[in-house]
């Protein structure tokens, strides 16, 4: 499963590249509100960090968002067209999908939605997780169940996994089948953490640090720092 994050936050962005750990990124007008930039600016200067940048139609009627979505496509290569998973959107994406363009087809909640957003040509699908857990039903039950449905039917829409909330969530998703799992930043962090790596991080300098202190003196220079002999 290849891991997005889920912010229009550069900082965040620029940190999870240089981590080496994520393949893409999802924005929606809230995120991008947050953001606090306007949307062609942000959206083009996270596509220079990064490929595979979900960027998102505002319009609602098919023929607006048809124009939108060629415009939005035209800001850079790496840009991937958001829609709706409504009648109009999912009329603009059969119609952007034909031109070559990426689709990721939004706010989806169900196995049947899915298969509407396939029906189209979507490069990508997004069922909407944590949403789905906030109305009290099992949002990665559904994500799960739309990777069975896509396999059986040989269909090549990849399955996004949205909204996820929490590292739980990811591992769920992996194990689900799903293709890309999408996160805020937050959550992304906490998938390094484990008290063992921790501990035996601390233990090995600790021990290195023995080794150099009995060693006899270095003939010249500064002595080896362990920060300096794992410096890449
Ligand atoms: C995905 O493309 C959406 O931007 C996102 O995952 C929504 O997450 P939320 O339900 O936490 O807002």
């Amino acid at each position: 499963m290849k891991l997005f994050l889920d912010t229009a936050e550069y900082d965040e962005i620029k940190a999870g590249v240089e981590w080496g750990v994520i393949d893409g990124v999802t924005t929606n007008p809230t995120l991008i509100a947050k953001a606090g930039q306007d949307h062609e600016t942000q959206v083009k200067r996270i596509c220079g960090l990064i490929g595979n940048v979900s960027a998102e139609c505002v319009s609602e009627k098919r023929d607006d968002m048809i124009v939108e979505g060629r415009r939005i496509a035209a800001w850079h290569k790496n840009v991937i067209v958001k829609v709706p998973l409504t009648p109009d959107g999912l009329g603009a994406a059969k119609i952007l999908a034909g031109e070559g363009i990426r689709i990721n087809v939004t706010l989806c909640f169900s196995v049947n939605q899915a298969l509407l957003a396939a029906a189209v040509g979507a490069y990508i699908v997004s069922p909407f997780a944590g949403r789905l857990d906030d109305i009290n039903e099992d949002g990665m039950r559904v994500v799960a169940d739309i990777v069975s449905a896509y396999r059986q039917q040989e269909i090549k829409t990849k399955v996004l996994a949205a909204s996820i909330r929490n590292p739980m969530h990811v591992t769920q998703a992996a194990l689900a089948g799903a293709d890309i799992g999408t996160m805020p930043f937050a959550v992304l962090k906490m998938l390094f953490n484990h008290p063992l790596t921790e501990a035996g991080q601390k233990k090995f300098l600790e021990d290195y640090r023995k080794t150099q202190e009995a060693r006899p003196a270095a003939p010249a220079g500064k002595p080896v720092t362990p920060e300096a002999a794992t410096k890449r």
